[in-house]
């Protein structure tokens, strides 16, 4: 294949992965991934951005057929998706260097073998000259790996970005053109793999304001022509506060605690609060995980298993512990036949969450009147803290 053209002398050489359907044989790629390599020619050194997935190495090799020269192969992000080809890369271009910051040696030495005399390493800030281009590379550590960094390509504005910024969505367009899949392909991926990273985004957001970008190229998704599109998006999730959305994660067993949810989703509709539902014994845990991003509130709705929630729910709350969403609120509501510890149990498993939980509505057997008031009673609870919060 040919290199495909992107600006003069830079060009994408990446690999559009259509089959694949997990990340890290954990997260849910419906619309698949790309591994996005780009080429830029400088009138005096030729350097490669970032590699391909193992398994695509070919189709990276394919569109360097006609490429006899490689100085330079800047790695971002020592993680495989990107990172797992360049010991090919470095077999074929026997005086290539890899270029990376110190921590990104560390993690490329440890899980590919390179040898020492292979790494040119940068500190922030730093630029490379390819002759008439510059690349000036900026650590942004956390995007999503401790070593992560970007590079900004001088003359150009373009800024590449590896992990930040990507979506998992296979494309045969190599530039953004239909916004709307994008945005959700971008939130998915945020809400997977960045949003455990909110703080430290925020300062790296603060440190590309100082760039005129025209293109940004991360390494999943397509390139953004329209920087402002995937910046604001990335700025209202990580800075803005929550929405006045309560999200139920639930699953039920002998239909109390789904008579719970919809009772519960009923009032909180009443008072005019965006509620979503997820069903547990069915649900793409990557949508679970979008509706985090936004949500004022979580209640997780769980039958009593022997002495605890369902094993369904225990993931999704390990799942949502890790994912440290903004939500402010947190409940639980559910059932049990004769005993237990679900309530202390799920409590236990929330630390990593800054939430105020709100009193668990957990009830014996079928819902009855009384239970029911106490699901109004919470209804009335969120309504009033997301008011003060001013969400509602
Ligand atoms: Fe796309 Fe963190 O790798």
């Amino acid at each position: 294949m040919r290199p495909r053209k992107i600006k003069e002398g830079i060009y994408y050489v990446g690999a559009v992965d259509w089959n694949r359907k997990l990340f890290d044989a954990l997260i849910p790629l419906p619309d698949g991934t790309s591994y996005n390599a780009y080429l830029i020619k400088g009138k005096e050194k030729i350097a490669l951005i970032d590699t391909v997935d193992p398994t695509m190495t070919q189709v990276l090799l394919s569109y360097l057929e006609d490429i006899h020269q490689i100085d330079f192969i800047i790695s971002h992000h020592g993680e495989q998706d990107h990172s797992g080809a360049i010991p090919i890369i470095l077999e074929k271009y026997k005086s290539a260097k890899v270029v990376t910051n110190p921590k990104g040696k560390e993690i490329l030495s440890i899980h590919l073998n390179i040898p020492e005399d292979k790494f040119i390493i940068v500190s922030n800030g730093e630029i490379l000259s390819l002759g008439d281009k510059t690349l000036k590379f900026i650590y942004t550590p956390w995007v999503h790996w401790p070593e992560t960094m970007v590079s900004y390509l001088i003359e150009d504005k373009i800024l590449f970005t590896c992990d930040l910024f990507g979506s998992h969505l296979a494309t045969s367009d190599i530039f953004v053109n239909d916004k709307g899949l994008v945005y959700d392909s971008a939130k998915r991926y945020y809400a997977e793999i960045m949003m455990p990273f909110r703080n430290i985004i925020q300062k790296n957001l603060e440190k590309i304001k100082a760039y005129n970008i025209e293109l940004i190229a991360p390494s999943h998704g397509p390139i953004y022509q329209d920087p402002p599109f995937i910046i604001d998006a990335y700025n209202d999730w990580v800075n803005n506060p929550p929405k006045n959305i309560v999200i139920i994660p639930y699953i039920s067993m002998h239909n109390s605690t789904h008579i719970m949810v919809e009772y519960l989703t009923e009032k909180l509709i009443e008072k005019e609060i965006k509620v979503e539902i997820f069903d547990l014994s069915s649900v793409d845990i990557g949508k679970l995980a979008m509706a985090l991003v936004d949500a004022g509130t979580i209640v997780v709705g769980t039958p009593t298993v022997l002495i605890g929630p369902h094993p369904k729910v225990v993931y999704a709350v390990f799942l949502a512990n890790a994912l440290k969403p903004k939500a402010k609120f947190l409940s639980i509501i559910g059932s049990y036949g004769w005993s237990g510890k679900t309530i202390d149990i799920l409590k236990n498993m929330v630390s990593n969450l800054d939430m105020e939980i709100l009193d668990p509505v957990l009830i014996k057997g079928l819902p009855k009147k009384e239970d029911l008031k106490l699901l109004d009673d919470l209804a009335e609870k969120i309504y009033e803290k997301h008011k003060e919060l001013g969400l509602a």
